[in-house]
């Protein structure tokens, strides 16, 4: 099975969702740059004083602290288990700079899945999104609700709306997604490891496509 695998695409795609289902069934050594990024700020780090105003306002994050944050987060992973990345990389810097990085030990990518999404269809989707504020894990009040209203299925956690979930905010973020992140889409095709997945359908449907594809 392919364990080095980059899931890209706009804000409100299902990446997040998609990467905790290959966790649990997979046991896929996921790391998501927005959750660091925001565990960052919540503990007032130096980082996260840093990163604080880009998130509030939907920018991306200078790559050069996103790479540092990668880099050393990888680093203490052991190689073996692969990764699953979730929201990184999302300029052509932090893609080109990662090749070079993950080259030289051993880590190259091995399969980026793209899950192409209107932006109708993630406003609908972020709008009803309900995250934990401890573990991360992602809900929808509709689509994808937990056991007990309020409450995370994983940890306990209370769950709360996102900061950066506005409908303004999600607006300039698919933009900021237009503009940075999707020429990463015919990077990545040019390598010959691009999988599109449509991202409107089920999620039961993307399971069983993401698999297949992990395991050819
Ligand atoms: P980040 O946290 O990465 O946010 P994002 O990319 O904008 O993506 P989201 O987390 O909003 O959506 P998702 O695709 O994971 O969708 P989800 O699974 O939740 O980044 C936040 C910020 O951090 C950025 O704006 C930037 O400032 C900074 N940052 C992060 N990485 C950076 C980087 N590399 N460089 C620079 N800056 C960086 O799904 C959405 C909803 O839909 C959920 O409620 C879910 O339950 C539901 N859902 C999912 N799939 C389905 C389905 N198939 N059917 C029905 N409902 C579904």
């Amino acid at each position: 099975m392919r364990r080095r695998v980059i899931l890209l695409g706009p804000p409100g795609s299902g990446k997040g969702t998609i990467a905790a289902r290959l966790k649990t069934e997979f046991g896929f050594e996921h790391f998501s740059t927005g959750h660091l990024l925001r565990q960052e700020v919540a503990k007032d780090s130096a980082v996260g004083r840093q990163v604080g105003l880009f998130l509030e306002r939907g920018e991306l994050v200078p790559d050069e602290l996103v790479l540092a944050l990668v880099e050393s987060t990888l680093a203490k992973s052991r190689p073996e288990q692969g990764y699953l990345s979730d929201g990184f990389p999302r300029t052509l810097v932090q893609a080109s700079a990662f090749d070079a990085w993950s080259g030289t030990r051993g880590l190259a990518i091995e399969q980026v899945i793209y899950c192409e999404s209107s932006e109708e269809l993630v406003l609908s989707r972020i709008t009803g999104r309900r995250s934990c504020v401890a573990c991360g894990h992602v809900y929808h009040a509709t689509f994808v609700p937990p056991k007990t209203v309020g409450r995370c299925d994983e940890c306990g956690g209370g769950l709360a709306q996102r900061a950066d979930d506005s409908e303004a905010l999600v607006r300039r973020r698919f933009q900021v997604y237009l503009r940075e992140t999707e020429p990463l889409v015919a990077y990545y095709r040019a390598q010959g490891n691009l999988t599109v997945v449509d991202a409107s359908q089920s999620l039961e449907k993307i399971m069983a496509r993401i698999e297949v594809m992990l395991r050819q």
